[in-house]
């Protein structure tokens, strides 16, 4: 088999749903059994952790940073003899730690994707250690190019990486109810309020990543002077909008980097 994805939660999940619309060549197993649902809905196989390490040629690994040690000890030594490519979406764990926590010299690729990858507007970081060959990587790239952006960067910005658009999503989940409750309050309803606000953000970033041009002068074409756009963002400055914002950012730094300890 292709793929199996130990742990198949929130993210494990979602990226099992992008890689669907390529191949369902994937088994996936959690610990509950929660994820048979899943496997039925995607549809793709469910099998045991000992399974996935035996059987699969690529192996995701979907649990949470500070269980991925004890997950990978039972299995050290199928990892030994068989090398799967190992693909880590954990945060703050490097490739180094994978590659010790799986026992052996094997190929670790690691990636951090965001939950939007199921509906194929993710963004996905990756680096890898020097076993990953190009062929393997660049299979991987094609089996998940309906998940969103694909983008290399140096492992050592991986937990920046991570803080804006991993955690990313939250934080515009946030503001979208943010704007959404400020309209509800001036009448409108809360499901035209919602769908506003969450298209609103689409469209402003469509409108940064079609346009190349910097947010801030996207900003003044929609503030005229002694207009009322104006006075929100002034209220936004008023509040410290943009230092909270980069605040969330460097505080999920922060704490990526605590997890990887
Ligand atoms: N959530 C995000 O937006 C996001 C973004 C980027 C990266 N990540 C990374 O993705 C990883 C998973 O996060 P998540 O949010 O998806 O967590 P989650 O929803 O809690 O999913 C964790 C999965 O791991 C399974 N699991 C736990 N122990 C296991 C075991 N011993 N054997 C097999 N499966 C086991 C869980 O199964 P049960 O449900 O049955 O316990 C569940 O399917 C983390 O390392 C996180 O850093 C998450």
């Amino acid at each position: 088999m292709k793929y199996g994805f130990i742990g198949c939660g929130n993210m494990g999940g979602a990226l099992a749903k992008a890689l669907a619309k390529a191949t369902t060549d994937f088994a996936i197993t959690d610990r509950s059994g929660k994820a048979i649902a899943l496997a039925a809905e995607i549809p793709c196989g469910y099998l045991s952790s000992p399974e996935i390490a035996a059987q699969c040629e690529r192996i995701f690994l979907g649990v949470k940073p500070h269980m991925m040690k004890d997950v990978l000890a039972p299995l050290q030594p199928i990892l030994a003899q068989r090398k799967p490519l190992l693909i880590t979406m954990a945060a703050g764990l490097t490739t180094q730690q994978i590659r010790e926590f799986a026992g052996c010299d094997i190929p670790v690729l690691r990636i951090m994707p965001n939950t939007p990858v199921a509906v194929g507007k993710g963004v996905t970081q990756y680096c890898c250690n020097d076993l990953v060959t190009e062929e393997m990587l660049r299979d991987f790239l094609h089996d998940m190019r309906f998940s969103g952006l694909l983008d290399p960067l140096e492992e050592r910005l991986m937990d920046a990486g991570s803080a804006i658009s991993g955690s990313g999503p939250a934080y515009v989940y946030l503001l979208i109810e943010a704007l959404a409750d400020g309209a509800l309050t001036c009448g409108i309803p809360r499901a035209k309020a919602l769908e506003y606000a969450a298209a609103t953000v689409i469209g402003a970033g469509e409108m940064v990543l079609a346009t190349g041009q910097h947010p801030g002068a996207l900003k003044d074409a929609v503030c005229s002077p002694g207009g009322s756009t104006i006075s929100g963002i002034r209220a936004l400055e008023n509040h410290g909008f943009r230092a909270a914002a980069m605040e969330a950012v460097i505080a999920t730094y922060n704490r990526n980097k605590e997890l990887g300890k």
